[in-house]
């Protein structure tokens, strides 16, 4: 039996064993579901061992357990590691939702569901092919699996557990799906992954809110300043402020520039999210302003009073949260220090700032020539009829660029999501056809990789 006729014929039980990994609510972020979580970690061992993958087992951490597995039919053959997350995203805000976050659906050919892309129905995917390839005998390989519960939260325990087992992931490439194509008729391969450096900052006045009659106008007002301050960090050209943010950033030459830019419709982009003009850093294009360049966006924002009605009064804190993405060279350490001191440096007599750094990462970056790329480029090449384009996207998976300096192993990002999905957002969906699609490709990039 074939790829395509095992899909055929066990298509409805794949689906099934999906959305019950799709209604676990393994949200990492939340303590509130702890249980879940850890029950995510051991169905996802389960699965493994289901299909035949030995030694699947959990491994604690000091926060949510990862589950390992791997079957070694050859010492001498290569290995592919394979990376994902069972942990997702809050769901929230909830009232957005057509329908319940953790109740899998399908309408319209896709799967709506929190983490159906991001990164439970990627991951999978690499399951059932590995069930394919095990049940038909056409395992060409050796396979490892190594799927996180706190991707989602910045893979701190994750680190740990890399430096600490390296003999144990020992492999000769890393294949990951937990990224994006460009478009179902436009396959692409993600070559680079920015990096994050990610802060919370907290700007007091007065020790006590204050009545915003009897003071206002007399103290600083630290929503009125933090606003101020967020503002400044942009100049008209829409470039960051902070001295010295730029200074390892690669300046890409007209020619690469161009070779680079994949394609892309801002017509298409503008009406799908409802802007009348795009907005972004003067001489970038919008595909280089949301990959190659960095960045610095206000997540969160608040302070005072924002129940019903109106309150009278100044606040005595206001808070932020901002995420800086980063291109490769820019060091997210780095990075974060430079903002806490110029933070600090522009803030007025009259308020006082604190600046706590979140997690971070490295940004990633691949090449084209190697033995993984090519496999991941033919196998795709296969499947949907076309050569994929190599593009550098605007996430983050900050653990990419560190499997590279711990194990010496280059990832390759060969996901099927469109950017459409909806990851993170409310009525986050993968399509039936990325899925099956997935698992299509998965087998075809083994026997590519072990020629
Ligand atoms: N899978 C995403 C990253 C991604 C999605 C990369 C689509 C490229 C295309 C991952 O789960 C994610 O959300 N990463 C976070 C970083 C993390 C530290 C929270 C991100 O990019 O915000
Ligand atoms: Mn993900
Ligand atoms: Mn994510």
């Amino acid at each position: 039996m074939n790829t395509l006729e095992y899909i055929e014929k066990h298509k409805e039980r794949f689906l099934n064993e999906l959305f019950e990994l799709l209604k676990q609510p393994s949200i990492s972020a939340n303590p509130k579901y702890k249980e879940d979580v850890i029950k995510t970690a051991n169905m996802v061992r389960e699965g493994l061992e289901k299909i035949g993958i030995d030694k699947a087992q959990l491994y604690e951490t000091a926060g949510y357990p990862i589950v390992y597995g791997e079957k070694i039919i050859d010492p001498k053959l290569p290995t592919v590691l394979i990376y994902g997350h069972y942990d997702v995203q809050p769901p929230d805000p909830l009232e957005l939702w057509d329908s319940e976050p953790f109740n899998p659906e399908i309408r319209d050919g896709k799967i709506y569901a929190r983490g159906a892309c991001d990164d439970k129905g990627q991951f999978f995917m690499h399951v059932k092919a590995a069930e394919i390839m095990i049940s038909t005998n056409t395992l060409p390989c050796n396979i490892k699996f190594m799927i996180e519960g706190e991707e989602e939260v910045g893979s701190e325990n994750l680190e740990t557990f890399v430096k600490n087992n390296k003999s144990l992931l020992s492999a000769d490439i890393i294949l990951i799906s937990d990224t994006g194509i460009i478009a179902n008729d436009t396959p692409s391969i993600t070559t680079g992954l920015r990096g994050l450096s990610y802060v919370e900052v907290e700007v007091t006045g007065p020790n006590r809110d204050l009545h915003s009659g009897l003071y206002g106008g007399a103290v600083a007002n630290p929503i009125n300043i933090l606003c101020k301050m967020i503002a400044s960090l942009h100049n008209d050209k829409k470039q960051i402020t902070i001295p010295g943010f730029y200074d390892q950033v690669e300046n890409l030459s007209q020619e690469d520039r161009k070779r680079m830019a994949p394609p892309f419709n801002i017509e298409d982009y503008k009406s799908e999210l409802d802007i009348e003009e795009v907005y972004g850093e003067d001489n970038f294009s919008t595909m280089e302003r949301n990959s190659i360049r960095p960045t610095l966006d206000v997540n969160g924002i608040w302070g005072g009073y924002i129940e019903e009605g109106a309150k009278t009064v100044i606040a005595s804190k206001a808070y932020a949260k901002i995420s800086m993405r980063l291109v490769p060279n820019q060091k997210s350490d780095d990075i974060t220090a430079l903002f806490q001191n110029h933070f600090k440096s522009i803030a007025p007599k009259g308020v006082k700032v604190k600046v706590t750094p979140h997690h971070g990462g490295e940004a990633y970056v691949s090449p084209t020539n190697n033995k993984g790329y090519i496999a991941a480029s033919k196998a795709m090449e296969d499947t949907f009829g076309k050569k994929p384009i190599p593009i550098r996207t605007g996430g983050s998976i900050p653990i990419v660029a560190l499997f590279e300096k711990e194990l010496g192993l280059k990832s390759i990002l060969m996901g099927f999501g469109l950017d459409s999905d909806a990851i993170h957002s409310p009525n986050e969906h993968y399509g039936l056809f990325n899925f099956f699609k997935g698992i299509e490709t998965i087998p075809l990039f083994f026997k590519y990789f072990s020629q």
